[in-house]
């Protein structure tokens, strides 16, 4: 039997239908920009964004670090929030790749108040100049955190009138879209740039996105083939990740209130603590009262439960396209026991 998989949303696998548009799809050369069913996924991906264009690229973390490259020069600095993926969990690719230095805020979210008092700018030779604040929405760290809407306005409006772009990583904008009860082109209004990923909660296998102004768009196209990304018979992706859009938006409601019922579970379990009132997405941080989490994530995986550590006491359950309500029911019951015995 397959284990129960919580480690990620991007461990699904392709459905049938999604092989077949794969198999179908009609295919050119994406360097040569003739791929027409990347063209397709692109002109989809920008209006559902309300943006003037977009650009396949790989992954999530190439859109991450080719968007915020092309804000950016070297010795710029950008502000983030805690945590979040770009700076924690891209292999410190910022420095390597795009020499920038980094302000890392308090919390997931931050306030317009806190990146005016993080900016730097002006004549002095001294400073690294901030050039853009990036948001993570939902926040993957903070467990599927949305951010507070005003709040957010409030921060891009901040970048703005200091001079600075602002960047949404929205891996998951689809689940910020729903958890937030608006449409994705709300959640992305007001950034200069929007990373988003098909192979996460839509369940392709692979593909992301960057949204943004035409001219911008185009400076990312070339980092794009700086950066080892330019991909050929790319439509073969494209036809997944239009396959996804059409067929699995909607569908992350359901791992939203698998999410919720898998909190609910755990929330009276002994041993450990969970907020149902916290679960906003798709996404469970259990926090252990007793034991590590490295421990309990190996007796899991020996109950056919599989889970990530995402600190020492704490685990992250995700919900997806690939585990149901009955599954998801099933791996609280074991994780709920495993911490009942530490
Ligand atoms: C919020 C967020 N941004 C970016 C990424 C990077 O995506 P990829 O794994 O496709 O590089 C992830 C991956 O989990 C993520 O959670």
């Amino acid at each position: 039997m397959r284990p129960l998989d919580l480690r990620s949303d991007t461990v699904t696998r392709p459905t049938p239908g999604m092989r077949k548009a794969m198999a179908e799809a009609e295919v050119g050369d994406d360097v040569f920009d003739d791929d027409p069913t990347v063209h397709k996924l692109q002109d989809r991906v920008a209006q559902l964004l309300g943006t003037e264009a977009a650009l396949l690229v790989p992954t999530g973390t190439m859109a991450n670090q080719i968007a915020l490259r092309a804000h950016t020069q070297h010795g710029d600095s950008v502000i983030i929030g805690k945590d979040a993926h770009c700076w924690r969990s891209e292999a410190g690719s910022l420095a390597a790749l795009s020499g920038l230095q980094t302000h890392i805020t308090a919390d997931y979210t931050f306030t317009a108040d806190e990146v005016r008092a993080a900016f730097k700018g002006g004549d002095d030779p001294h400073l690294s100049l901030t050039r853009v604040v990036a948001v993570e929405n939902t926040h993957n760290a903070g467990g599927g955190l949305c951010w507070d809407r005003a709040r957010l306005a409030g921060v891009i409006d901040a970048a703005h009138d200091l001079g600075m772009a602002a960047h949404l990583d929205g891996a998951r904008i689809w689940n910020a879209a729903v958890g937030h009860g608006i449409a994705e082109r709300e959640v992305a209004a007001g950034f200069d740039s929007v990373s988003v990923c098909f192979s996460k909660g839509l369940g392709a296998p692979i593909g992301s996105a960057i949204a943004g102004r035409r001219d911008y768009i185009r400076r990312c196209r070339k980092l794009l083939k700086m950066y080892g990304g330019g991909m050929r018979q790319a439509g073969i992706f494209a036809a997944a990740a239009l396959y996804a859009l059409d067929h699995h938006r909607e569908r992350v409601r359901d791992d939203h209130g698998n999410a919720r019922a898998l909190a609910e579970r755990l929330a009276g379990a002994r041993n450990l603590r969970v907020d149902p009132a916290r679960i906003q997405t798709n996404i469970v941080m259990i926090e252990l009262e007793r034991g590590t989490a490295a421990a309990v994530s190996q007796q899991a995986r020996e109950a056919g439960v599989l889970i990530n550590a995402s600190g020492p006491h704490r685990l992250r359950a995700v919900t997806h396209l690939d585990i149901d309500r009955a599954g998801v029911l099933r791996a609280a019951e074991v994780i709920a026991d495993i911490a009942a015995a530490l």
